[in-house]
């Protein structure tokens, strides 16, 4: 077994999260005492069908309690430290359809919880809470997020605005094994880019190269996408969330093949993300114009990359970014001017237009990031990530630059930035469409560490797609 699967084979913990929630509520203001309420998803049915809606889990009441299981709830009592998970019990209707669900045993033998019970015994366990405890228990429970059933009679507070925030605050700073799972949701990923780059040979539409990966994920244990692939050939990488993956590999008019695919692409495993671009070239060889910019971007990314520490701020790495985007720019030929005029005049956002990253963890855009959208300085506004980066965090680095003539072009009609711009050159560029590269990074206290194996350096991706 490798370190890394010896390491999943534990159990997730989920008590010593219930303890880190308890004590960031207190640290926010609250007393020890009281109980945190959460609910799993509840299986749902699809519309005018007897289907069910593909399951995901809630992620606040897995970051509490590790269980998959729908229909379950979950109760920490922060004074009594002590953790409960409710599982359903047997329904003799489902046992012919589904099979026996999970037992009380199998669940206490499986979870990081102090007891288990079936769900018939939640709001007699929370009366027995609140006869005991309820006259100083507060409920922290999640808006939106609670059954009609439940009865919290006896609680001397219920607070439903809070919890959700403090639980995603949480998550920012990762442990071992959190760590462990994001890794492994990179290892199946990056070996799931590598089939989907040597698929790209015979491929003839972008789904096939789509194709290629799911399978890949799902032969290699994560059933579950982190989000939906983005499969973007030639011009179609220049929208960032290029959602067809349909498109043919060769072009309608010249007839040859397009010059190069955008894959960005990341396995769930165990509710974790990967998030992951690669782009790689159609026919062997980038063509000189998409090496220009790969090598542009790659060094965006590197360069950021060995910026990483506990404190740095993500702001100064975003800026650092562009910078380089700047100079390889100008050297280009694509843009006039000085590099520090260019940076003030934010010329680099028509060419990098979104954020350098964003936290990664159950969720690909995940929590505790506090951007703000409402920024007016077009360069920092859709940052996802504003600040300083605490060790344990894991962050995406995805340095991009874009061929879209819709950004593009007001910055080419604007008196005050046309000259910034040498449009004869820019010309030669449009068929690059987008070059992104995303690697998923642990921040630590000495630097960094790169979850991401998926091959990125030139010579070896020209290889894996010819
Ligand atoms: N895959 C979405 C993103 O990179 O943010
Ligand atoms: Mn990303
Ligand atoms: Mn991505």
């Amino acid at each position: 077994m490798t370190t890394l699967d010896s390491i999943l084979a534990g159990k997730y913990p989920a008590k010593a999260h219930a303890r880190r929630v308890a004590e960031r509520l207190h640290a926010s203001g609250y007393g020890r005492h009281g109980i945190i309420y959460l609910e799993a998803q509840k299986t749902r049915l699809i519309e005018d069908n007897d289907e069910a809606m593909p399951f995901r889990q809630r992620r606040p009441f897995f970051y509490l309690s590790g269980c998959p299981l729908p229909d379950s709830y979950l109760i920490y009592n922060i004074g009594r430290d002590e953790l409960t998970l409710f599982i359903p019990p047997i329904d003799p209707e489902d046992v012919i359809w589904s099979g026996l669900p999970m037992s009380v045993a199998e669940a206490l033998r499986r979870y990081d919880v102090d007891q288990v019970l079936p769900t018939s015994e939640v709001n007699a366990t929370l009366a027995s809470i609140a006869s005991v405890d309820g006259s100083k228990a507060a409920v922290f429970a999640i808006a939106g997020q609670i059954s009609e059933e439940t009865k919290f009679h006896g609680f001397i507070e219920m607070n439903t605005t809070t919890l959700k925030g403090v639980i995603g605050d949480t998550r920012v700073v990762k442990d071992g094994y959190e760590i462990a799972l994001l890794r492994k949701a990179n290892d199946i990923s990056a070996k799931a880019h590598i089939a989907a780059i040597k698929a790209s040979r015979a491929a003839t539409n972008e789904r096939e190269i789509e194709a290629a990966f799911i399978a890949a994920c799902i032969a290699k244990g994560a059933r579950d996408q982190a989000y939906h692939p983005i499969v973007a050939c030639g011009q179609n990488g220049a929208t960032l969330h290029y959602g067809g993956n349909d498109d043919d590999l060769t072009d309608p008019v010249t007839k040859q093949r397009k010059s190069s695919v955008l894959i960005d692409a990341g396995a769930e495993y165990r509710t974790y993300c990967a998030d992951i671009t690669r782009v790689f070239p159609l026919g062997g060889k980038f063509t000189l114009e998409t090496r220009h910019i790969y090598q542009i971007v790659l060094r965006m990314q590197t360069e950021t990359i060995a910026m990483l520490k506990e404190g740095v701020r993500w702001e100064d790495v975003h800026a650092h970014a562009h910078r380089v985007a700047i100079k390889g720019l100008l050297d280009l030929g694509i843009l006039r001017g000085s590099e520090d005029e260019l940076f003030d005049k934010r010329i680099s956002v028509a060419f990098f237009p979104h954020g350098l990253g964003h936290y990664l963890g159950m969720d690909t855009h995940d929590t505790g990031g506090n951007p703000d959208y409402g920024d007016k300085d077009t360069m920092f506004k859709y940052l996802r990530v504003r600040g300083c980066l605490p060790a344990g965090s894991v962050i995406t680095v995805e340095p991009g630059i874009y061929f879209c003539r819709f950004i593009i072009k007001p910055f080419i009609e604007s008196p005050e930035t046309n000259k910034y711009i040498d449009i004869n050159i820019l010309e030669k560029y449009w068929n690059v469409g987008g070059v992104r590269i995303e690697d998923n990074v642990h921040v630590t206290q000495q630097g960094y560490e790169n979850l991401t194996t998926a091959p990125k350096a030139f010579e070896e991706v020209e290889m894996l797609a010819s």
